[in-house]
């Protein structure tokens, strides 16, 4: 089942509006019924639908509606998202599937067919969710972030790692003020907290040898998983925001908060020397750079100290025969250079 929030015609999502503006003061059904221009039945279905979603709405007898505060939601509502993200500067379409096989596949699919850069695919549940390399990406239900964008950058091919790291600072630097934890980057885009991963990202790129027409990010973040729902083989090496915190995550609030900065670095990588202002910001905050690191690159492995980031995005690694770069490889921390 695919919904988005502007179904109604859009009547969903001016209630929803009326609702949140009212901060917390109950809306009169009659004033309701007459911005809408809808009847009293209407206006409660559509009230249905937000609750729905998640939205917390109080019916008062004989008064109207109010919202309650939305800080506590772990529901991703679509109208919600649509609310929120209506000033993002390039997510700002979500299309939300209860379940589907993968949201990459829901975005390659519609970057085929020439949709515009900057729609979100987001599910409650994958059931052929992909891993780098190949691997599977598994999540529960309701209670993570999985989701895909559609990315149509202005870069050449061999510069499309730079969205891997532009795409992994922003879920770090989400983790880090929206969740309060001590969220760490590996490189290119794995993000760690005291060493266990709590976020996978994949992108996957198509184009000819000197232009990409799309690429797709793709985001899994393990937010309010509790130890039990992890499958056994991974326990000791995943975790969650909530593992990690003991709170709970508006998940929508996550998700809002991580559309804007990851957008924010979009934009910086499409202003005049906004490679090396984005490479500059990597720099600090990736946490990969004075690690004594084992990188496994197809059937190879090696290991030494991982020394810089390419001004491409890849990277050096100081081994016993040489400095040695990596455009793209699978990275573990060992310890402190
Ligand atoms: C990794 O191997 O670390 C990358 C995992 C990427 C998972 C995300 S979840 C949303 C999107 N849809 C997929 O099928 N995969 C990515």
């Amino acid at each position: 089942m695919v919904r988005s929030g502007n179904e109604d015609g859009g009547s969903r999502a001016k209630l929803f509006e009326l609702l949140f503006e009212a901060k917390g003061s109950i809306v009169p059904s009659s004033h309701i019924t007459e911005r809408l221009s809808l009847t009293r039945q209407a206006v409660f279905k559509l009230i249905c639908a937000l609750k729905d979603e998640g939205v917390p709405i109080e019916s008062i007898p004989q008064k109207g509606y109010k919202m309650g505060g939305l800080d506590g939601v772990q529901a991703v509502s679509p109208t919600m998202l649509d609310f929120f993200l209506r000033d993002n500067p390039v997510f700002n379409k979500c299309i939300y599937v209860k379940e589907i096989d993968s949201t990459q596949k829901i975005i390659k699919k519609l970057a085929a067919q020439d949709a515009p850069e900057g729609i979100v695919a987001f599910s409650e549940m994958q059931t052929d969710g992909r891993g780098r390399r190949g691997r599977n990406w598994k999540g529960t239900p309701d209670k993570n972030l999985t989701f895909s964008v559609l990315l149509r950058p202005n870069l050449m091919p061999c510069e499309v790692q730079l969205l891997n790291l532009a795409s992994g600072l922003a879920v770090k630097e989400t983790l880090i003020k929206e969740c309060g934890i001590p969220a760490e980057l590996k490189w290119p885009n794995d993000v760690l907290c005291r060493g266990k991963k709590l976020c996978g990202i994949l992108s996957e790129a198509a184009g000819e040898a000197d232009k990409v027409y799309y690429a797709v990010t793709g985001i899994g973040v393990n937010l309010n998983m509790e130890k039990d729902d992890f499958p056994e083989d991974i326990r000791d090496i995943a975790t969650s925001v909530f593992i990690e915190s003991g709170a709970k995550a508006p998940r929508w609030k996550v998700l809002v908060r991580l559309l804007d900065i990851f957008a924010s670095y979009l934009k910086l990588l499409e202003a005049k020397n906004g490679a090396e202002s984005m490479l500059k910001i990597y720099r600090t905050g990736c946490d990969t750079i004075g690690k004594h690191v084992k990188v496994i690159q197809d059937d190879d492995t090696f290991t030494g100290e991982a020394v810089r980031i390419t001004q491409q995005g890849a990277l050096v690694v100081l081994t016993p025969s040489g400095e040695m770069t990596f455009a793209a490889a699978d990275v573990f921390h060992l310890r402190e250079a």
